[in-house]
């Protein structure tokens, strides 16, 4: 982990100032679920950035007269509290490797492209923007980080935010977590997908049907803990690695049939990690389950190549290539009821 050491001198900086930066939420295909310190996934993840659900950070810097971390949150132009303690954590767990940040007082102001408590996660987002920013301004400071270098410490810096989140640094297809399947993978920092990707998969449609909006009965943090004495973790874990090492020859030659049962078997798996846990509990709405009916007979009458994925939660997350956006979106505007929708897509 010495590669993510600061090679600032560490020294009282005195400097003030502000930068800014833009990061996308992601959906996993390959889910991780299950983790061990600190921030360790228990199995590899594979997953799309999105491209219009974003979180847009400004942070604003200048010196710090105390000896301790100071830092205000500011959500879509308020003053946010109780988004602190959050920051103070992430800020505690990067303390060796961003040594200015007792330096500085800040102020982070953030916004999101998605609509606020829609149920789409904003921590992905969240934190990739937030991390950006502080590899910014450690280049500011002198640090000289090439673009490479910057994007794999903010990557290695959002992982400790939150794992899925140094996901969303990159753009398109992204892998994190060690496997043999996928060279330069890595359990601190997520990378680029290296291998062909087909053209079928260019601007992948990702259309969120928003089933329930607000807070989760579960958190997602709650969620991997449940998987440290979960009876069947290790075949989980497995499986996961199996369905990832499946995707590889997929997402080469478009084969989207297989792509749909690789997907769709990572989602309903996740979904029955939480329904085995102890304790159990369910996340899916009727209105998950009536959807996600709904894609399987509208794909078999059809022919039309759409399928789904979840995320920890009730929203589903309608797939398809982009040339099907038309059919889709008119199944979408019949089935999906009065649900909201975002429309979304890689790259
Ligand atoms: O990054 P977290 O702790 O919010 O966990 C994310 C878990 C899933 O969204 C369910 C799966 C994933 O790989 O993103």
């Amino acid at each position: 982990m010495d590669e993510f050491k600061s090679k600032l001198n560490h020294k009282k900086f005195e400097e003030q100032g502000s930068v800014s930066a833009v990061c996308p939420s992601n959906i996993a295909l390959i889910k991780y679920w299950g983790k061990r310190e600190i921030q360790i996934p228990m199995n590899p993840s594979l997953s799309f950035t999105l491209n219009k659900s974003r979180t847009e950070t400004e942070l604003k810097f200048k010196p710090n007269p105390t000896n301790d971390f100071s830092l205000k949150v500011f959500f879509e132009g308020n003053h946010q509290p109780d988004f602190e303690p959050k920051i103070y954590s992430f800020f505690k767990r990067i303390e060796d490797f961003v040594p200015f940040l007792k330096d500085f007082e800040f102020e982070i102001h953030t916004s999101n492209t998605f609509p606020h408590s829609s149920g789409i996660a904003s921590s992905a987002s969240g934190m990739g923007a937030l991390a950006l920013c502080l590899t910014e301004i450690e280049n500011l400071l002198g640090a000289d980080l090439n673009a490479d270098q910057k994007l794999k410490k903010a990557s290695f810096l959002a992982r400790l935010g939150s794992g899925s989140a140094c996901r969303s640094v990159y753009p398109g297809v992204t892998v994190w977590g060690k496997t043999d399947s996928v060279s330069g993978s890595s359990d601190l920092y997520a990378i680029p997908y290296p291998y062909k990707i087909h053209p079928i998969f260019k601007n992948f449609r990702d259309t969120v049907v928003l089933i329930e909006e607000g807070q989760k009965s579960v958190s997602s943090t709650a969620g991997h803990d449940l998987m440290n004495d979960h009876p069947y973790a290790e075949k989980r874990f497995e499986s996961a690695e199996e369905n990832l090492k499946k995707l590889i020859p997929v997402l080469k030659n478009g084969d989207l049939e297989t792509f749909g049962t690789i997907v769709e078997h990572e989602a309903l798996s996740l979904h029955a990690m939480m329904m085995t846990s102890h304790p159990y509990y369910i996340l899916m709405k009727p209105d998950t389950m009536k959807l996600i009916e709904n894609i399987w007979t509208f794909r078999k009458q059809t022919s039309v190549p759409v399928f789904f994925t979840l995320d920890a939660g009730a929203n589903v997350h309608v797939l398809f290539p982009e040339n099907q956006s038309e059919k889709v979106s008119q199944f979408l505007k019949e089935k999906a009821g009065n649900h909201k929708m975002i429309e979304d897509f890689t790259g």
